[in-house]
């Protein structure tokens, strides 16, 4: 029996990203009987760390193996193919679960806001990567590879790095990966001799975590340019880094130094770095296709906690058939939840949902959804458990009242033709996956598609 109430505690989980699962490893293992059903939108869990995590980073998928054994219990039930907000309501959940953790992520995207973005060729990092990760909402845009031998890729943040590497590797490099065949197909095509990657800072503040950093230098066939004046620091830089100390900018300049040194030869590509740039309109031809992209020079100001840069006046052309930014992401609204507009998140106080400054007395919300996006995958396990301990903490305040049986929910679901996808089904799915990857000496051949997802699991 629990406090507040008089029978073991039902949950909700909304997404099934690694915030989610690791708020469900956290109530599961509670001393608190819990029963948690997660909801996800897509037929398949994991979030980014299917979606996102790059090809050539097989090893941090592993992490998924965590999930399957933190689930390993029948209090947990997994509903794949359900959106929150469409098909069923916020205001369903509460009135099925006594408490409701949202674990969304960051379904949106920052946008540059230049005249021209959404020209061909210009997309987002999520399509790109959705693309070549095989996500079903992406998996059907059309890149051109071979219409192209100059890409910008805009910002300077680990997923510029993964879109970079995964831009300039060698076709021979991927095929031992599990990127979609789809993507696949196109990237042997590539006539990509050139990748820009732009930076509106300098290389003392770039966002990428050195280690990811380093791996650019390590693609074969590659070489990488940078303009050695970019990396004498002015006054500004020096001061802020003796004041801020930060040893991953150190590493981060030890890199572009090395690689500026570096005498590379020919190669099939090149990765080019341009620092101090700031992208001021996608320059379009007739076809409304994207042939450069109109830049405007920045130089350092020392804004006390942070460095920043200010517009020179002076422009640029860089001459480039394909952009993708890769500047960041943002919350989407979901009915029912308060949303703030302002960060693009779920609004909350430390992970409790408010509406103004009011706790709403039943939702929480985990990951990239309470902070914006921002992180590693190995911080959610610490992050996601201490809301879960506000979770216990809350439960003497919740209503004494009846729910419906543990399985009404499934038929709500049925009814609407969604949540067909059980754990059991995603485990036959994973196994099918390997081993057509195994076929292949892939660790695995992913179903893009959610109607194949339902055709091959017998549900279609
Ligand atoms: C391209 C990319 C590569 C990355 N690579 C790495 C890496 O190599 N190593 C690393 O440590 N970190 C990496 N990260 C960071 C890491 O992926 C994030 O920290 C982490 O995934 C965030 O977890 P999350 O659970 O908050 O969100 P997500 O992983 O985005 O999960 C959110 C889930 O919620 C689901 N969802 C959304 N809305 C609804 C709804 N209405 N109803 C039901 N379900 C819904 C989504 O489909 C998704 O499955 C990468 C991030 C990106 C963007
Ligand atoms: N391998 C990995 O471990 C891995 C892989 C991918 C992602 N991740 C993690 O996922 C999180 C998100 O990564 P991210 O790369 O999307 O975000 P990020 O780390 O915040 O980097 C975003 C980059 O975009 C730039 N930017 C933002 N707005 C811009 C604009 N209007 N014009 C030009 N540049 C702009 C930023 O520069 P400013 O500083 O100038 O704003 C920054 O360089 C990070 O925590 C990251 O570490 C990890």
């Amino acid at each position: 029996m629990q406090p507040g109430i008089d029978r073991p505690l039902r949950v909700a989980i909304v997404g099934s990203g690694p915030a989610g699962f690791f708020a469900a490893e956290a109530l599961l293992k509670s001393d608190i009987e819990t029963y948690v059903d997660m909801f996800e939108r897509l037929p398949t869990p994991y979030g980014l760390v299917r979606s996102g995590v790059a090809p050539d980073h097989q090893s941090v998928k592993q992490i998924t193996r965590i999930y399957e054994k933190a689930v390993e219990v029948d209090r947990f039930r997994f509903f794949g193919n359900v959106e929150v907000g469409k098909d069923i309501s916020v205001a369903e959940l509460r009135a099925r679960y006594d408490q409701i953790v949202f674990a969304v992520g960051n379904e949106g995207d920052r946008r540059l806001g230049i005249p021209n973005e959404g020209a061909v060729r210009c997309a987002p990092s999520r399509v790109f990567v959705g693309w070549y990760n095989g996500h079903p909402d992406y998996r059907h845009f059309k890149f051109d590879l071979n219409e192209v031998e100059t890409v910008v890729v805009v910002g300077n943040g680990n997923v510029s790095g993964d879109v970079t590497r995964m831009l300039a590797h060698k076709f021979e490099d991927l095929l031992g990966t599990d990127i979609a065949e789809h993507a696949l197909d196109i990237l042997e095509l590539s006539t990509i001799k050139r990748v820009i990657v732009l930076g509106r800072q300098g290389p003392a503040q770039v966002a990428y975590t050195p280690r990811e950093l380093g791996e650019m230098g390590k693609l074969g066939d590659v070489a990488i340019q940078i303009d050695p004046a970019d990396l004498v620091l002015d006054e500004v830089t020096e001061a802020f880094m003796a004041r801020t100390h930060n040893p991953a900018t150190k590493k981060n300049l030890q890199l572009f130094e090395g690689w500026a040194a570096r005498q590379d030869g020919d190669t099939a590509r090149v990765v080019e770095f341009r620092f101090f740039r700031d992208a001021r309109e996608v320059l379009i031809d007739e076809e409304n296709c994207i042939k450069g992209l109109r830049v405007e020079k920045t130089r350092n100001v020392d804004k006390g906690e942070r460095l920043d840069v200010e517009l020179t006046g002076e422009t640029e052309i860089i001459d480039a058939q394909m952009m993708i930014t890769a500047i960041g992401f943002q919350g989407q609204p979901i009915e029912g939840v308060p949303f703030d507009l302002q960060r693009r998140t779920i609004a909350n106080q430390e992970g409790r949902v408010v509406e103004g400054a009011q706790f709403v007395g039943d939702m929480y919300v985990v990951g990239w959804a309470k902070t914006g996006p921002q992180g590693q995958i190995g911080l959610h396990r610490k992050a996601s458990a201490e809301v879960v301990e506000l979770m216990k903490a809350d439960l003497q305040g919740l209503p004494h009242r009846a729910l419906p049986p543990l399985d009404e929910i499934k038929g709500l679901l049925e009814r609407r033709n969604s949540g067909q996808i059980t754990f059991s089904d995603w485990k036959a799915l994973d196994e099918l996956e390997t081993r057509r990857g195994r076929r292949r000496g892939t660790p695995r051949m992913k179903f893009t598609g959610v109607d194949d997802v339902l055709e091959v699991l017998g549900k279609a």
